[in-house]
């Protein structure tokens, strides 16, 4: 499928470019996003950005194992975090969400609008069933970015994961697509996927250009 663009209100999400390197290089430096993402290299270096745009969100749509989005701003064109989603060839019709905002686009709502419009963009258009979160326990920002979008915190799996040498515990939850069956009886069974709404203080997204950025390798893929 040829990437698309996915507008939301004050978001777009955008397909990666060529010139969104060094941005992707700068925000992986951030220590937030290497303490969270285990698949973020540190230290982390231009070539690693490189590897993030071109082989992984780029070719992740050539070959369609990844749906890899920027979150700018709509009017301003401003970087202001990624968003993107494993899929899952083994389990067809699932995939995994994975996501970092820009540090001076946090605290505004961003992530959880772009996750609502991620969502409701691949259950229609990729015809996904069930979307998974996981992220590592103490992430209490990711989870509640989760928690506001829908999901349902499923519980721990314990040391599933390899950290920087250290195998750690995660949280894991799930969003289903607002039609499926399966909705009956769930716990969070909400009616319908919230909207992407509208953010904390839509006037105050970041300016371009002055900001930081992460990127991420494949490898044990967590948000
Ligand atoms: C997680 C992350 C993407 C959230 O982005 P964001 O744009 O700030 O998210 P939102 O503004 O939509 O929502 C954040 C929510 O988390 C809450 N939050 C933030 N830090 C928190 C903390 N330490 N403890 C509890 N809640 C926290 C905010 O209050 C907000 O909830 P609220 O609206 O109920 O007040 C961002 O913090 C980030 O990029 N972190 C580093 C990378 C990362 O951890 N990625 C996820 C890996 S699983």
């Amino acid at each position: 499928m040829p990437p698309p663009v996915i507008e939301a209100g004050p978001l777009t999400l955008r397909p990666f470019r060529e010139d969104d390197i060094d941005w992707v290089c700068a925000v992986s430096q951030d220590p937030a996003v290497q303490a969270n993402l285990p698949q973020v290299f540190a230290p982390y270096r231009r070539e690693h950005a490189e590897f993030f745009v071109r082989q992984v969100a780029l070719a992740g749509w050539g070959d369609g194992s990844r749906a890899e989005f920027l979150v700018a701003g709509a009017d301003s064109g401003a970087r202001l975090g990624r968003i993107g989603l494993g899929l899952r060839s083994q389990v067809p019709g699932t995939a995994e969400i994975g996501y970092w905002m820009d540090r001076s686009a946090r605290g505004q709502g961003v992530a959880t609008a772009a996750v609502r419009a991620l969502c409701r963009w691949a259950f229609g258009a990729l015809d996904l069933d069930l979307i998974e979160w996981h992220a590592e326990v103490g992430n209490l920002a990711s989870r509640r970015v989760a928690e506001k979008s829908g999901f349902l915190i499923e519980g721990t799996l314990r040391r599933r994961l390899i950290h920087r040498g250290h195998r750690v515990d995660v949280w894991v939850g799930s969003l289903l697509r607002p039609d499926s069956p399966l909705q009956a009886g769930s716990p969070a069974a909400p009616e319908s996927l919230p909207g992407p709404g509208s953010l904390a203080a839509p006037g105050s997204l970041a300016a371009p250009g002055s900001l930081p950025g992460p990127g991420s390798l494949p490898g044990p893929e967590s948000s």
